[in-house]
């Protein structure tokens, strides 16, 4: 088991980010955590007002490609670990617009990886630069099987060959320089506080306000769903008990086609706001498919479950249930973040796949 005194999180004021921030605060009692984030659209400090005022949580606005900055804080605040998650992370916008994706996906991580060396070389003691990334590193699957750890990689999409990438510069930078590290690759994350350009969150307000439903292609692709909380507490245990230089895969068992998800949220969504049951249905509408989309996403969780007793803590059902109820309850979070450019990156994507 390692300790750390002083955690640097990238990306803490995103979606999953902002949940590990909140992880590490409350399981980890004596660890500061600096959270590190531009706030680009998908960074909101909403996402964190229940610790701001913890005092061993600082936030920095800041690039990650930015290598003074980051060398100053390693002097600052004496990290002992990090904790990357800052990227681009939605596939349609890598579609759209690669370079963003190449510029903070892959150069952002090699900047943190050379100031991470460059503050650990000759140090003692437990040093940790854990990586996240994304079961979409392993490619697309067929109807059968599951991506293990060994799973070959074919990245298809500028957002996860810049994953990809990012993964591979952290292996090199272990392999090359001996920096300690740990990857994990976890499928797709639901819950509180995710971006409403994703499939759950973007079904649930559209759903509440009787839009159009856009569902690519035949809506038979597969993707197996996560509860964020899970994934951050698989992520703060990874980070203490993970095996050096080691990757682990995070899943949540729990496979949908994306048609099947939307109805069942039709379901839930119409329930709750006191609808006729399966009234919503109407709304929904298929669409122009997104270019290179990949069919099926499923992992293979025994190595996380065996070496480090991990496993989702709670069901699909659950989750799913609360995450409605959270979006439900939360509609000025949504209305906000959803104001502004995000209006128009809508129109575009979506005035162009009828
Ligand atoms: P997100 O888009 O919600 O949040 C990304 C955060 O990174 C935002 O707060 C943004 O402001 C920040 N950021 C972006 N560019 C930055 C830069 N150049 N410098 C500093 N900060 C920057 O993403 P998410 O869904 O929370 O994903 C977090 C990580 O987890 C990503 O690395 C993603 O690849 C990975 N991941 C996501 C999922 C998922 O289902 N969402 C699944 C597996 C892995
Ligand atoms: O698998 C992990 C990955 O999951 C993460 O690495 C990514 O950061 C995250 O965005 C997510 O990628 P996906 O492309 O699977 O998620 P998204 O929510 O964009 O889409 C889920 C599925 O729903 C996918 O098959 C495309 C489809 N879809 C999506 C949207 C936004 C639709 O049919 N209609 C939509 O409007």
């Amino acid at each position: 088991m390692r300790n750390f005194n002083a955690i640097l999180v990238t990306g803490g004021a995103g979606f999953i980010g902002s949940h590990v921030v909140r992880k590490l605060l409350s399981n980890r009692p004596k660890t500061k955590v600096v959270n590190l984030d531009a706030l680009t659209y998908a960074g909101n400090l909403e996402n964190l007002r229940d610790v701001e005022s913890n005092p061993r949580y600082t936030f920095v606005k800041g690039d990650i490609q930015d290598a003074a900055l980051i060398e100053r804080l390693f002097v600052e605040y004496t990290f002992d670990a990090v904790v990357h998650l800052a990227a681009e992370s939605h596939v349609d916008r890598s579609i759209e617009n690669p370079m963003a994706f190449l510029e903070t996906n892959i150069l952002g991580t090699a900047t943190l990886l050379n100031a991470a060396r460059s503050a650990w070389a000759n140090s003692t003691g437990d040093r940790c630069f854990y990586h996240i990334s994304t079961d979409e590193v392993y490619g697309s699957l067929g109807a059968k099987g599951l991506f293990t750890e060994e799973t070959p990689y074919d990245p298809r999409s500028p957002y996860s060959s810049s994953k990809a990438s990012s993964d591979h510069l952290v292996r090199a930078w272990h392999h090359t320089y001996g920096l300690p590290v740990v990857i994990s690759n976890c499928s797709n994350n639901y819950g509180a506080y995710q971006f409403p350009e994703k499939l759950i969150p973007l079904m649930i307000r559209n759903i509440r306000d009787e839009r159009p439903l856009p569902i690519y292609g035949d809506g038979i692709n597969v993707r197996d769903w996560l509860w964020v909380e899970d994934h951050a507490s698989a992520i703060d245990v990874i980070l203490h008990e993970g095996a050096e230089g080691r990757t682990y895969n995070i899943g949540g068992l729990n496979e949908w086609k994306n048609i099947d998800l939307v109805h069942e949220l039709i379901r839930l969504v119409d329930m709750a706001l006191k609808r006729t049951e399966g009234s919503s249905r109407k709304l929904i509408t298929f669409v122009k498919d997104r270019a290179g989309h990949d069919f099926r996403y499923a992992i293979d969780a025994s190595r996380i479950e065996s070496e480090l007793g991990w496993k989702p803590s709670i069901t699909f059902e659950q989750g799913l249930a609360a995450t409605v109820e959270w979006y439900l309850n939360n509609g000025e979070w949504l209305d906000s973040v959803t104001s502004g450019t995000y209006q128009q990156y809508y129109d575009t994507m979506y005035g162009n796949r009828g």
